[in-house]
């Protein structure tokens, strides 16, 4: 076989206890003691080497439906302090990421992670990765139903079972009852949305089921499978459609094949359905012909917000990059304690965070604090939408720096252009798309160019994506930009559509207007 990953897999065993006592071993034979296997398996655990340092790991937690407890927070804020630098990203999968992980304290950060009841098995590596789910379930005015407790059902099924550790490569559940879809879900392997089903005069509760979406090099928009999937019966299917996934043998043959989104794409969702169908010993019931997708365009429940519980307030934090520091999620687990509920936070996938039922005569008082701690809720529309990936900082595959351009680019635009049009700002640091670029408004994805003769930084400028009714992936406008440049152009960019747009035009209907040729 000439994928070598399928190789490693079929001879390393059970993940979860052979990366562990690899890392055992390490601790006292040192880092050399682990093999190249172990080093790729080490993902399974959530662990990554770092680009550059040798011996240090980047490490992902799972956080299920993004749910956290003030206690988690802290035990991360503590990780990220004793761990020298100071900060955890916040990911676009609603997790955690910590950097300068120590091969040496790795077990032992582990335990403590799992002594507050944080997992990190499956957070990267050939498995589900963390079940997407709706932060703000269970006190949204508008949800449709409470879908946390099926992703968490889900999550946990799934959870370090031996049986599903062999994926032929990572694969994306969400499940929400958002009417935002503010998880995604035309981005993911498999997505749960729920719906309501009418029929003879009483309303059925249920899921609109969609598969073969993904991103990276080859993105694909999720399709609806026409199923009407009942809560009760949703883990079955999800369980069966992910055999079916694990159990075709033909996906393991060529790594940068082994998605699900191309056996979707190559079966087409006839045969698919079938197949599934054949597992499950029955047809599945067709879903209801007016599903409507959302116009909204920033999804991320950012802002204070009445909750469907009288009186309580959840208020949506807007963190620049994901980036944050132990001070920070210090604070932020403070505030949940004082004019929260004491216990209640949740993690966005757009790289943000919520705090969730704040009593109405707490919510100015909770502002003031995450204010001084550097959370403002009065976020400029790029600071507000920016989504940015791990970049060369401590990513082996990046092409270009991430973090730092975004937070100048940020900076530098709130500074001059005058923007009250909600829009998407998304900067990643090569075609692999951790940051989604291909469905923002605008996406710069990493490259390198040439300026006086040295190698430098570069973005291509891509214009144009966007999620919802409408849903499509954004194109290359401009090509390998130096990265020091994007921001004057963006600015041109932005002050030309607030310039020129028509009232109430958004920004991609300015785009397709004005055409490619003249925006830039
Ligand atoms: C071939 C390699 C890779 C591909 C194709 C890839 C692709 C992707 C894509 C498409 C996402 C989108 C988010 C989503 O799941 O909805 C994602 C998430 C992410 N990626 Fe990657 N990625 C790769 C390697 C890496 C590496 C090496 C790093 C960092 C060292 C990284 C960091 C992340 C992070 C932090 C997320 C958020 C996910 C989470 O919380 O589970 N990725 N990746
Ligand atoms: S998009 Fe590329 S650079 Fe960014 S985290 Fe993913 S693999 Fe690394």
């Amino acid at each position: 076989m000439e994928n070598n990953a399928e190789l490693v897999k079929q001879r390393y065993g059970n993940p979860f206890e052979g990366v562990r006592s690899a890392l055992d071993r390490a601790a006292s034979h040192g880092y050399d003691s682990l093999t190249d296997d172990d080093l790729f398996m080490c993902k399974w655990l959530g662990l990554y080497t770092h680009r550059h340092e040798k011996g240090f790991f980047m490490l992902r937690t799972k956080q299920p439906n993004g749910f956290v407890t003030s206690e988690q927070l802290e035990t991360i804020a503590d990780i990220a302090e004793q761990q020298n630098k100071g900060f955890a990203d916040l990911t676009t999968r609603q997790d955690f990421q910590l950097h300068w992980i120590h091969y040496a304290d790795a077990l032992g950060i582990l335990k403590r992670l799992e002594s507050v009841g944080i997992s990190t098995q499956g957070a990267c590596g050939d498995v589900l990765r963390n079940v997407v789910g709706c932060p703000v379930a269970g006190v949204d005015r508008t949800e449709a139903f409470d879908a946390s407790p099926l992703a968490r059902q889900i999550s946990d099924f799934f959870l370090g079972n031996p049986d599903y550790a062999d994926l032929p490569r990572k694969y994306k559940i969400s499940v929400s009852g958002c009417r935002e879809q503010c998880v995604h879900p035309e981005i993911q392997c498999v997505s749960l949305v729920a719906i309501e089903r009418k029929a003879d005069g009483s309303t059925e509760l249920g899921f609109d089921l969609r598969v073969g979406g993904g991103l990276s090099t080859q993105p694909f928009l999720g399709k609806r499978l026409n199923a009407f999937v009942k809560p009760d019966e949703a883990l079955e299917v999800v369980t069966h459609i992910t055999d079916i996934w694990r159990e075709t043998p033909e996906y393991r043959q060529k790594r940068h094949h082994a998605r699900f989104k191309f056996l979707i794409h190559d079966w087409g969702l006839e045969k698919f359905r079938q197949a599934l169908e054949e597992r499950l010993g029955r047809k599945l019931d067709g879903a209801p012909s007016d599903v409507q997708d959302p116009s909204d365009v920033y999804r991320d429940h950012v802002g204070v917000h009445a909750q469907k519980q009288p009186g309580l307030y959840y208020i949506g934090v807007p963190v620049l990059v994901g980036r944050i520091t132990a001070q920070q999620m210090k604070a932020v687990a403070d505030i949940c304690r004082r004019y929260g509920d004491g216990n209640t936070i949740r993690l966005t996938n757009r790289q943000n965070l919520v705090l969730l039922n704040v009593p109405e005569s707490n919510v100015s008082r909770a502002l003031d604090v995450l204010s001084q701690a550097g959370l403002s809720m009065n976020a400029h529309p790029v600071r507000r939408s920016m989504v940015t990936c791990t970049g060369t900082e401590f990513c082996k595959l990046a092409i270009t720096e991430t973090k730092m351009r975004s937070r100048e680019i940020v900076e530098y635009l709130e500074q001059r252009v005058a923007l009250d049009e909600p829009l998407r700002l998304h900067i990643t640091g090569c075609p692999n798309a951790c940051a989604q670029y291909q469905i923002a408004h605008i996406g710069l994805m990493g490259s390198k160019t040439k300026v006086d003769g040295q190698v430098v930084d570069a973005y291509d400028v891509l214009l144009g994506g966007q999620v919802g009714a409408e849903a499509r992936f954004n194109h290359a406008v401009l090509r390998k930009i130096p990265a020091a440049d994007c921001k004057y152009r963006l600015e041109a960019l932005l002050k030309a559509f607030t310039k020129q747009r028509k009232p109430g035009e958004p920004f991609n209907g300015w785009c397709a207007r004005v055409g490619d040729a003249k925006l830039v």
